[in-house]
Formats: C-alpha cells, sequence, structure tokens
C-alpha cells in the first residue's frame, strides 16, 4: 500500500489521530493545505482527516475537488469533532452537508471523537461557544478530552483486511 494521510486540525486533535494512522502504516503525511493536488498521482490509497467546527469538516475541499483522481482511489475520510462515534443521526447529517454525491460513493467514513478544553480556544471560539451554552439546556462540556490511539483502529484494520 502507498498511502498518504492528509490533515486540518485547529487544536491539535485531528493532527494527533493523523500522526497515528500514518505511523501505523508506515504512510507518508501533510497538512492538506500544503499538499499539492498533482501529487495525488504517487499514492494509490488517500486518507483524509478534518476537524469539525460548526457542522464543517475543515479542509474537505481538499477532497471534493479533486473526486475526478480520488474516485479511482482507496479513499477514507475521518471526521473528528466532539460528537460522540454513536450519535448517528448528527454524523449522518454532517457528510450529508459535506459530502458531494461522489464522495458519498467512494468514500470509506470514520468518525474519532476530538476534545474541548476552554482555556485553549482562541478568543472568538470562546465567545461562540459561551453563547452557546447560554442558549441550551443541556450544556456542553467545555472540559473534555476523548482523543485516544486505539480509536483508529478500525480505520487501520480495514485497511490491512484488503
Ligand atoms: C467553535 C467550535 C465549534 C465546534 N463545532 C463542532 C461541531 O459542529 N461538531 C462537532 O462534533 N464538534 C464541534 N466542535 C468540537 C471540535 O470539533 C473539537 O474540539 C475537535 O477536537 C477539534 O479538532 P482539532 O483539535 O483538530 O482542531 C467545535 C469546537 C469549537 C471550538
Amino acid at each position: 500500500m502507498n498511502a498518504v494521510v492528509l490533515y486540518m486540525s485547529k487544536y491539535g486533535s485531528t493532527k494527533q489521530y493523523a500522526e497515528w494512522i500514518a505511523e501505523e502504516l508506515g504512510a507518508d503525511i501533510f497538512r492538506a493545505d500544503s499538499f499539492p493536488a498533482e501529487n495525488f498521482a504517487s499514492y494509490d490509497t488517500v486518507i483524509f482527516g478534518g476537524a469539525v467546527f460548526g457542522g464543517a469538516i475543515m479542509g474537505i475541499a481538499k477532497i471534493s475537488e479533486n473526486m475526478h483522481i480520488l474516485k479511482d482511489k482507496r479513499l477514507i475520510v475521518f471526521t473528528v469533532g466532539i460528537t460522540p462515534p454513536n450519535a448517528e443521526k448528527i454524523l449522518a447529517d454532517l457528510l450529508e452537508k459535506n459530502y458531494t454525491d461522489s464522495m458519498m460513493k467512494h468514500a470509506e467514513t470514520f468518525h474519532f471523537q476530538g476534545a474541548l478544553e476552554y482555556k485553549n480556544l482562541t478568543l472568538g471560539h470562546k465567545i461562540l461557544l459561551k453563547m452557546i451554552n447560554s442558549s441550551m439546556r443541556n450544556k456542553l462540556d467545555l472540559h473534555q478530552n476523548h482523543v485516544s490511539r486505539d480509536a483508529v483502529m478500525p480505520l487501520i484494520n480495514s485497511l490491512k483486511k484488503e
């Protein structure tokens, strides 16, 4: 397998998951915005990981805009958000909103749970989350970390199976 792992991360959890995956597979790894699309030609397997903010998968355009190349490769996308991996409806809606038809057809998707640590957030994100929490009955926990190396194993096993 000749694999590349691309990622877009703001606070580090998606980057951490990408590093673990690249290590498990012996794959190359790059931030998606520093990877020129012409370099996809060097790989038969592409794994993309994007952090989720406000229902948008960060950097997903790197995949959606290159599906004409990626549809002929093994394509795996993983998302990282605070949503638990068993929240099926929320995660199905996330794909509905962020995936093109071609991605729906060709990409295998995994969801990993990230972290939320209030003191690390940008001022803008702090204000946003305070506002969201003041309007919600079930408040978001602003100190949580679910990042775990074990979580990547289903993705690794799926790739190693074939
Ligand atoms: C302003 C803001 C909005 C967020 N929106 C979502 C969201 O819509 N869905 C979700 O699952 N997680 C959401 N999160 C949680 C992030 O996805 C989580 O912190 C993730 O670990 C970030 O990845 P990163 O560390 O790679 O940047 C949000 C976090 C912040 C600060």
